[in-house]
């Protein structure tokens, strides 16, 4: 499938560290995610024949449209982990040029990239060269901070570089996810260049998707946190109906991504810790899931709203977000024992608030 074809009104499951893990992606194409992402790979570590970083490029069997996505400030040393993940069965390969974390922007990589487009060009043209026919992309924010927004420069760069397309998350470094994404400055984008644009932020539910992707001329929109949260909004956007799950339902698909990610990592000693904790990290998401408010409106799930309220017991024990609690429901999941409400923990006294701060 050429990517045009394969970007006309998806809604792509966005690049995420950890959370783009193969089992998670099976899981989402199971719920109807038509193009995925790989995490973030290092070329420089794949170049190293680093064994963790090779597991990030690998293709599952019957993945529709797979994308891996490279990090690297250097032409050569991209080109060749583009032309390596194109052997390894990628459909098409794409440059970081957003990651917002230090560790790595202190490198000059991720979205210190967005600083020099001429530089993005040249990356862009490399990965082009090496390629013997996969698509290249590359996907950016929209500057350092909302003094150096310099999103239209970037991306003509990358354009001019030769990728066949683009996505924009509607932020910038500096902003993280403390601001809304700005789909003013997608649709900016999207109407000045000649390649499809994918736009990315804040997409949470499957009538959001469509309604951003019309109202901002993209070929296609991506999520990230959402199919973290709640991977059925791929069913939601394929069939155009909002889906509320009940308690039941979303145990069902936590139990299968279990079921996946052990079938991946192996359920002997050593697959089991990584399935546990795979599934740990995942809960910190799950939890956040909220249904509609009683007025008809949607939740945020940014953050899991205070007071939001729960229909059942098992909802409730649903949205625990303390430590306690979700260390006892990963245990449930991955020993597949049954979840009852009288057989949570004890609340802590103070619970915490979900994680928000996280890379992209
Ligand atoms: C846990 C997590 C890990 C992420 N890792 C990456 C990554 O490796 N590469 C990348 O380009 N973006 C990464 N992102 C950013 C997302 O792809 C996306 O651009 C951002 O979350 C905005 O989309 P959203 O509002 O739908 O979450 C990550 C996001 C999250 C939540």
């Amino acid at each position: 499938m050429v990517l045009r074809e394969a970007l006309e009104g998806a809604l792509v499951m966005g690049p995420m560290t950890k959370g783009s893990n193969l089992p998670y992606r099976r899981l989402c194409v199971e719920l109807g995610a038509r193009v995925t992402m790989s995490e973030m790979t290092v070329a420089r570590r794949l170049r190293q024949r680093r064994k963790g970083e090779f597991a990030l490029i690998r293709r599952f069997e019957g993945e529709p449209f797979f994308g891996v996505q490279l990090a690297s400030t250097n032409p050569d040393e991209l080109a060749w982990a583009a032309a390596l993940v194109e052997s390894r069965g990628a459909d098409f390969v794409d440059l970081n040029c957003g990651c917002p974390i230090d560790h790595f922007t202190h490198k000059g990589l991720g979205a210190s990239l967005g600083r020099q487009p001429s530089r993005l060009r040249r990356l862009v043209e490399a990965m082009k060269t090496a390629v013997a026919g996969i698509p290249v992309t590359a996907k950016i924010r929209l500057g350092w901070n909302d003094q150096a927004r310099n999103h239209l420069d970037q991306a003509r760069a990358i354009a001019d570089g030769g990728a066949d397309a683009l996505t924009v998350h509607g932020r910038t470094r500096n902003a993280r996810y403390r601001t809304r994404a700005d789909w003013d400055a997608i649709a900016e984008i999207a109407a000045s260049l000649p390649i499809p644009v994918i736009g990315n932020g804040d997409i949470l539910f499957g009538h959001e998707a469509r309604s951003l992707a019309a109202g901002s001329g993209c070929a296609a929109v991506m999520t990230a946190r959402a199919a973290l949260i709640r991977p059925w909004i791929f069913r939601e956007h394929a069939d155009g109906e909002y889906r509320e799950l009940t308690a039941e339902e979303r145990i069902a698909v936590y139990r299968r991504y279990v079921e996946l990610a052990k079938a991946h990592w192996g359920d002997d000693e050593h697959g089991l810790a990584r399935v546990r904790l795979f599934t740990r990290w995942h809960l910190d998401f799950w939890c956040r899931e909220a249904p509609r408010r009683p007025d008809g409106s949607f939740p945020s799930m940014q953050i899991r709203e205070a007071g939001t309220s729960t229909r059942t017991l098992l909802e409730g024990s649903l949205a625990r977000t303390d430590e306690k609690a979700l260390d006892h429901l990963a245990d449930c999941l991955v020993a597949n024992r049954e979840i009852l409400p009288a057989g949570m923990p004890e609340p802590e006294a103070a619970g915490r608030e979900a994680v928000l701060e996280i890379q992209g």
